[in-house]
Formats: structure tokens, sequence, C-alpha cells
């Protein structure tokens, strides 16, 4: 019988935001598999509201669960995190389960200014979880919170086209541009902004763009190695880490959406092969609400 140690770890986005995530786990996990879903044909979440992210959740872990055999999950979405964790931990009490959050925390002890930008869609931003977190650690420091409608999909749509030269003139540099203006002065400098949080997996994959928007000194901070650390722990603890003889590691990635997509994504951000990549259907259920848990 194949022992549940040597099952992959399931690690999920609405798209390939979450290969920041999963490049994090792979560095830190080296003798695990994985299985990466990218639900690209129903991204992006950010905008869609909690009803039709939490059911394609609940679809995706069952999926996950049922076809693959996942020992453990990690949504690397924080619009799927703040719409749907709870609901999921609830449904599946003994696997374990790692989500993510803007990482406002370290952002608090970073900062010199006293003054950090948080960037996410709007579904994280204006959920009832981040508001819980934010609430949590207001004092001298300001939080600058700024939902970033269409950025998401952008990268999403990006991936497969050549790197231009230089970031000006793209999609995704509009809309950097657009959002980091509208969020005041960063820099070190008294008043200034010294430290953004990306608050949503794809945004690391726009660092270009906006370290040339907000200047060389200003700290960024995403939550991919945090998350991996905290996957080992939790695996660790349930007695579940792959030991380094147990297989040879392997990483399966899926798409609900366009395969040239995830496939140049993977290539570009993870160097792993195109014959890596699969599509896959994962039908939302008809009739369950997403609020049963
Ligand atoms: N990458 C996701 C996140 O971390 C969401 C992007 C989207 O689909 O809007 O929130």
């Amino acid at each position: 019988m194949t022992s549940p140690n040597s099952q992959p770890i399931g690690v999920f986005d609405s798209g390939v935001g979450g290969l920041s995530v999963l490049r994090a786990l792979r560095a830190e996990l080296p003798h695990e598999r994985f299985v990466y879903l990218a639900d690209s044909a129903h991204a992006p979440y950010g905008e869609r509201g909690d009803a039709y992210v939490g059911a394609r959740t609940h679809a995706i872990t069952r999926h996950l669960l049922e076809q693959h055999g996942i020992k453990a999950l990690v949504v690397a979405c924080n619009t799927a995190t703040a719409a749907a964790i709870h609901e999921v931990r609830s449904r599946y009490p003994a696997l374990p389960l790692v989500g993510l959050e803007p990482a406002i925390k370290p952002a608090l002890a970073a900062t010199q200014t006293g003054r950090v930008g948080v960037i996410g869609t709007r579904g994280t931003l204006t959920s009832a979880k981040f508001g819980k977190l934010l609430a949590s650690l207001q004092g001298s420091t300001e939080f600058v919170v700024q939902p970033c409608d269409g950025l998401a999909h952008a990268i999403e749509r990006s991936v497969d086209r050549p790197v231009p030269a230089s970031p000006e003139g793209t999609e995704t540099w509009a809309l950097c541009e657009r959002y980091i203006e509208a969020m005041g002065a960063f820099g070190t400098a008294a008043g200034q902004m010294d430290t953004l949080v990306l608050g949503c997996t794809h945004y690391i994959f726009a660092e270009r763009d906006l370290r040339a928007l907000v200047g060389p000194e200003v700290r960024f901070i995403e939550t991919g190695e945090a998350v991996a650390r905290q996957t080992r722990r939790l695996l660790e603890g349930a007695g579940l880490l792959a030991g380094p003889q147990a297989q040879t590691p392997e990483v399966q990635l899926f798409t609900t959406g366009g395969l040239p997509q995830l496939q140049s994504a993977a290539q570009r951000w993870l160097e792993l092969p195109a014959a890596s990549c699969q599509t896959v259907a994962i039908p939302s259920p008809a009739t369950e609400p997403s609020g049963t848990a």
C-alpha cells in the first residue's frame, strides 16, 4: 500500500499566481511531490464575490482529494483563503491546510517610517478576515490599502507574451502605475511608505513594474517563503513529510483554462517542461451552496 507520506501536496490558485508559492514550496520541501491546479477558466477571483470563490474552492479541494489523494492542501490564493478557508477547514478537519493572507504583520516589523502600502484584490482587502487582521494591528503604523482591480487578470494574460525590454506600455504597467500613484508617496523619508505588502500571489510577477514605480529602497513583502515554512511545520507535526529516498520528486500542473499560459509560466518561473502541464475540467457544484460546511 502507498504510504500517505509519499502522496502529493495540493496547491491551488485562481491562475498562475500561486506558482510563486509553489516555487518557495519546492525550495523548502525538495523531496515532496506537488499537484498544482490553476483555475484559470474561472479567474480572476478577486472581483467575483465570496459565493463564487467558495464554490470553486470546494470543487477544487474535492477534485484534488479524490483524483490525486493529496496529503495536504496549500491554498496559494489570498482571495480564496479570505472567502472560503474556514469552510474547507470545517469540512475536512483531518486535512493539513495552509492558507495565505497579506503579510501585514511582518510589514509592521519591517517599516521604519511607520507607513506601509498594501495591495491585493478587492475580494481580499474588503473581506471580514482582512478587516479583523488590520484592526488587530492598529497602532502607530498607518496602512494604505489599495485594491487593484484587473491587475491579476492583466498579469495572467501577459504570461505567454515575450517579456518586453521595458515594462512601460503594457497593460500591467498601466494598472500598476494607476494604483501606485493613487496610494501616495513611496520612499524612506518621513511620511513616505517604505514597505509594500504584495497581498496577491500574482503580484510578484509584476515586481519589475512595481519596483520601477516605487523606487529601489522600498521593501516588498510577500508570503511564499513563510507559507513554505508553515507547510513544513504542519507536515512535520502530522508525521507526513516525505523522506529523501521516498520517491522521485515530481510536479504535475493542471489548468482549467488555456494550456499555453500555464506552460509558459511554468517554464519561465519554475523551469518546468511543458509536458508537466495538462488541462482539466472541474465543474462547479450546481446545487450546493458555498456556505455549507
Ligand atoms: N492570486 C490570487 C490572490 O492571491 C487572486 C487573483 C485573482 O484571481 O483575482 O488573491
